[in-house]
């Protein structure tokens, strides 16, 4: 019995309509996790999961969860989802892809008539971007027991706004307990947000696991002092010592690989001001590689180059390590699936691994997960010009149904 088919119009207008929660000029979406978009953009999530028939779950982290029933309910859910919250510079497609394309499975099957075995739940994970309240995927880690809940609500912004208040603040810090249940399987699709299958002209990526990521939060403190009349040999110059940093950072591709991926992606000052020398400072490194132990080397290095850098101008460093999550394998059966789901809608097909962070990789650690990839243009992402084809949206969500159809049993 062929699979019901994905209706490829409804996921892009229901993609283009979220797009309106947070919409920039320039395309793209701005919507930081827990701000008024976000909220808007839940509330949106939350009517369509209801109008598709589902109970609507929220936990302690404000994690969403649409359920639509199983023949045995005592089955632990097959899960698909990923996130509604994107960067300030974000586009149309990281994170809601894998939620609308979750919800779409769920349409598609009410429109056949078809019920499952084990229940289904489309599911929007809190603040993946890590954008506003580092690190990434808090609320997929407090989910999996890799964090505490009192960690993940009293992470903060730049404001010193707690992820628990902000939640309080839009109406969705739930009540039911963060990862207090057993999911049967979870399936995220997502654009790829690298190059290689639009460069490739591949259909869909089958990824094997995610790379390695560590985050840091680097002070730097030398000394306030005036523009004019210090001269330049005499000078603590926090910002100085940041260049060189950067600069260095950008030669761990030679060092390390073409694989190797360093980034300072913020720097805060503390009273900013343009005759005065920069005093102090706070920058964040973002390193990743697909191997731990290449990961591992690269950190030590980072520590060589931060004291070197810092010794030569007589600034004081602050090393915090704020985030390691380790190199993630995803489960070979999931894995294998998507494979063959492809496979069988005569999509074409590649291996591949995630550079980016997904809320998959924490639930990975309690249920059986892989995810999906689909190309966008051109490899851009966190941008809000990201972009990707209808037909590329409808076939991801294709393989998502055919995926979770498949773990949660077809009943009719
Ligand atoms: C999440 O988007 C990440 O990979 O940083
Ligand atoms: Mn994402
Ligand atoms: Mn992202």
């Amino acid at each position: 019995m062929k699979n019901p088919r994905v209706n490829g119009e409804r996921i892009w207008q229901s993609l283009m309509e979220m797009a309106k929660n947070g919409a920039t000029a320039k395309g793209g979406v701005c919507r930081l996790a827990l701000s008024d978009e976000d909220k808007a953009a839940r509330d949106l999530f939350v009517q369509w999961c209801k109008e598709a028939g589902c109970e609507v779950i929220v936990d302690r982290m404000g994690n969403l969860f649409g359920h639509r029933r199983g023949e045995d309910e005592s089955l632990p859910p097959v899960v698909m989802g990923s996130h509604i919250d994107s960067q300030p510079t974000g586009g149309k497609f990281d994170g809601i892809f894998g939620v609308m394309a979750g919800l779409e499975v769920i349409r598609a099957l009410n429109d056949a008539g078809v019920k499952t075995k084990a229940p289904l739940e489309v599911a929007a994970w809190t603040d993946e971007e890590g954008s506003r309240f580092p690190p990434c995927m808090v609320s997929s880690g407090v989910f999996a027991g890799e964090f505490t809940l009192e960690y993940g609500l009293s992470r903060k912004d730049l404001n010193g706004i707690t992820l628990g208040e902000a939640l309080d603040r839009i109406g969705y810090a739930g009540s039911v307990p963060c990862g207090a249940r057993k999911l049967g399987t979870y399936f995220e699709a997502h654009i790829e947000q690298g190059p290689i299958l639009d460069e490739e002209g591949i259909q869909i990526g089958v990824v094997q696991g995610v790379q390695a990521m560590r985050w840091y939060e680097l002070h730097l403190q030398g000394q306030d002092a005036h523009s004019g009349t210090t001269p330049m040999d005499r000078r603590h110059d926090a910002l100085g010592s940041a260049a060189e940093i950067v600069l260095e950072l950008e030669g761990f591709a030679k060092k390390f690989g073409p694989e190797a991926r360093a980034t300072v992606g913020l720097i805060t000052f503390e009273r900013p001001s343009r005759n005065v020398v920069v005093g102090n400072l706070m920058m964040t490194i973002d390193l990743r590689h697909e191997k731990d132990e290449v990961l591992a080397e690269m950190d030590a290095e980072l520590q060589k180059i931060v004291s070197a850098a810092a010794e030569r101008r007589g600034v004081k460093p602050m090393l915090d390590p704020i985030w390691i999550c380790p190199a993630v394998r995803f489960n070979q059966e999931c894995i294998d699936l998507v494979r063959q789901s492809a496979e069988s809608e005569g999509y074409s097909h590649i291996d591949i691994v995630s550079g980016a962070g997904h809320d998959a990789s924490y639930i990975a650690q309690v249920a059986p997960t892989s995810m999906i990839f689909i190309p966008c243009d051109k490899g851009l992402s966190h941008n809000e010009l990201e972009n990707t084809s209808p037909e590329s949206v409808r076939m991801g969500a294709q393989v998502l149904l055919d995926a979770a159809l498949a773990r949660a049993g077809r009943v009719l």
